[in-house]
């Protein structure tokens, strides 16, 4: 019996945390009649045999990473399933990182209107963040995630032996969403990880497994107060609103955890210079994010057109930059209204 946490969103859902995620599948698709996993050429050769009573399975393989979250893939997986006669009992299933989950419960939301999905993220950005939560969706060419939709999975199934496999620059970048867990809701998750380099983590499976599910917790908390990011939700975003530009800067050659990591620093010198934060809290900050060899300065930048990028932010309030901070860690508010000279003393401090 694996442990599990329930998510209470627009349907209310468990996240498994299974020890085999092939007998969890088994189990909760051996009374389906159809089912389509939707994954990569490489992660598809690792799954192998998924029988499972009468269940008749369909591999809609799709590009690795950003490129399968396009339109055209979108496309195909919409016409895969109307060939391969989809009705609304069958189901999709999304194996991958982040870009397969966000594009398979896309497509599940919108085929016949919704069908039901369930969620096998093998990366630790997927299992702590991208799988949990209903959001999903698909990048256009102005922008990432820029078309999508609330579609909660029937099960999120997370198997954190899928991670040895994974490079340490993505196991590190994964990371970055665990550590702003700790800074936003969950200071134990601070404690746990105080001193540890990536070799100790990769080492230590209880520990992983520990982190990972404290941080899922702390999604579905704050998803199942806030489904659809009116106030609360937004705390998921610490870190975001610089980092979001940082990553759009680099133009995606840096890893979304690395940009959020470079972004929660950014965030440490504005709240200390705003004496929002201790100057402890300020230094835990670095400690724990360059343990894990996490970057956190920028150096590529430039300040106006970063902040140009900042405004797009989702949180931009009419004209107003407006910052998730803490003022402890697990204590959350907002920052609006900043000096222009604040926010470049800050940005100076990063792009060292
Ligand atoms: N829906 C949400 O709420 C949400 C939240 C955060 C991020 N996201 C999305 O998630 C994506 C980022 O997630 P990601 O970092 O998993 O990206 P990803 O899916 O692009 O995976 C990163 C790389 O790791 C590889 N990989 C995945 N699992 C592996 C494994 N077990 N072993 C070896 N390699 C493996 C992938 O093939 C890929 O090359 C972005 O598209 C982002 O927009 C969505």
């Amino acid at each position: 019996m694996s442990e599990k946490i329930t998510v209470s969103a627009e349907r209310t859902y468990d996240v498994l945390l299974a020890a085999d995620w092939r007998s969890s599948l088994r189990e909760l698709t051996h009374n389906k009649v159809r089912c389509a996993i939707v994954t990569t050429q490489s992660m598809k050769e690792r799954i192998g045999n998924l029988e499972a009573g009468d269940c008749e399975f369909t591999y809609c393989v799709i590009p690795d990473g950003e490129e399968g979250k396009s339109p055209a893939v979108l496309m195909q997986l919409w016409n895969w399933l109307a060939a391969a006669g989809f009705t609304r009992s069958d189901l999709i299933v999304g194996i991958g990182g982040g870009a397969v989950t966000d594009i398979a419960g896309f497509a599940a939301a919108t085929y016949l209107r919704g069908i039901d999905w369930i969620a096998v993220p093998t990366s630790v950005a997927g299992a702590v963040d991208a799988a949990v939560g209903g959001k999903t969706g698909a990048n256009l060419d102005y922008g990432k995630n820029l078309i999508g939709s609330f579609h909660s999975p029937l099960n999120v199934i997370v198997d954190i032996s899928w991670f040895d496999s994974l490079s340490d620059r993505d196991f590190a970048a994964g990371l970055a969403e665990v550590v702003k867990c700790g800074f936003i809701k969950d200071p134990e998750i601070l404690s746990l990880m105080a001193g540890c380099t990536i070799a100790n983590l990769r080492a230590d499976q209880g520990l992983v497994s520990d982190l990972v599910k404290r941080s899922i917790q702390v999604k579905a908390d704050v998803v199942g107060a806030d489904f659809t990011e009116s106030y609360l939700r937004e705390t998921l975003n610490y870190g975001h609103t610089f980092g979001h530009a940082v990553e759009k800067h680099a133009k995606y050659s840096l890893r979304h955890g690395e940009c959020v990591s470079i972004g929660m620093a950014f965030m440490a010198h504005l709240q200390l210079a705003q004496g929002l934060i201790s100057q402890e809290v300020h230094d835990l900050h670095f400690s724990i994010l360059s343990s894990l060899d996490l970057p956190v300065t920028y150096s590529q930048g430039d300040w106006l057109e970063l902040k140009a990028l900042m405004s797009m932010d989702k949180k931009v309030r009419g004209n107003t930059l407006r910052f998730v901070t803490i003022t402890e860690p697990g204590k959350c508010d907002r920052l609006e209204g900043v000096a222009d000279s604040a926010l470049y003393e800050a940005y100076g401090k990063v792009s060292l």
